[in-house]
């Protein structure tokens, strides 16, 4: 698989999870035939076969580099991301198990060891969730770690697309963009403010609450928090060139748009 066909497939994958997300494509599309993305984010769990490595391999195969490493202590995740010029960068993060109480522990490698251990990395990046699962186990793991559950429940789809608000015509600030899609209806992020980031740290980041879903559980169909748009603004550093990375700060509260918790 090319990368054009990759992200075209994960884009409707992904889509099919969050609906907000066709709406919104539409409503910032403009006449243009697509809209830029600045990066896409995946999540998983630091086991053997299922790692954040395992998951850059196919990435890394197709030209990219890994290019940044970040650590997120509180959830006790880790991330790296990977560029190449030209296309979305690709943010991967994943669990650190270890951390994590026996019984989490004990649930995520039961779930995860239905995997097989011999997928290609693009296999494993379109497995989805293919095992079965229950939802009175979902909440208690939603408790510790809302990340894990979200692993659970969804499984192998990109968890975020991400605009690149540089390349917009109608929108020049996040603020703009933001009240545009609030008077639309859509529930914002509002965890430390709507906007993550500053110009001074060279990106703004701003993101939907995740659409809640009907998933299907071994007890019948319950809704869960899918997937979110974000949205994000560069700066020119020093250098004059855009930066490229990724503030941890700012991550750390976008990962919250997936937590059920959160109050729009
Ligand atoms: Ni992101």
């Amino acid at each position: 698989m090319d990368l054009t066909t990759y992200f075209k497939v994960n884009f409707s994958r992904y889509k099919a999870l969050a609906p907000s997300v066709g709406k919104i494509h539409s409503l910032l599309l403009d006449g243009k035939k697509s809209v830029k993305n600045d990066h896409i984010a995946l999540r998983t769990i630091d086991l053997t076969h299922t790692n954040k490595e395992k998951c850059a391999k196919f990435f890394i195969e197709h030209g990219y580099q890994k290019s940044g490493e970040y650590s997120f202590e509180e959830k006790k995740l880790n991330a790296i991301h990977l560029e190449k010029a030209g296309w979305p960068k690709v943010f991967i993060s994943e669990l650190i198990l270890k951390n994590f109480s026996e019984e989490l522990q004990n649930t995520c490698k039961e779930v995860f060891n239905s995997i097989p251990v011999g997928l290609t990395s693009i296999e494993l990046l379109h497995y989805g969730r293919k095992w079965n699962f229950s939802h009175s186990t979902y909440t208690k793991v939603v408790k510790e770690s809302p990340y894990a559950a979200w692993c659970l429940a969804i499984g192998f789809c990109p968890n975020h697309f991400t605009i690149d608000l540089n390349t917009l015509d109608s929108f020049s600030s996040l603020e703009q963009l933001n009240e545009h899609l609030k008077k639309e209806g859509f529930l914002l992020n509002q965890v430390e403010g709507e906007i993550k980031g500053s110009p001074s740290v060279l990106l703004e980041q701003s993101s939907t609450l995740a659409d809640r879903k009907m998933i299907s559980f071994e007890e019948g169909d319950f809704e869960v928090p899918t997937c979110y748009y974000e949205f994000a603004k560069r700066y020119k550093g020093q250098d004059g060139k855009y930066f490229q990375g990724f503030i941890a700060q700012s991550a750390d509260k976008i990962f919250e748009s997936t937590n059920s918790q959160v109050k729009s």
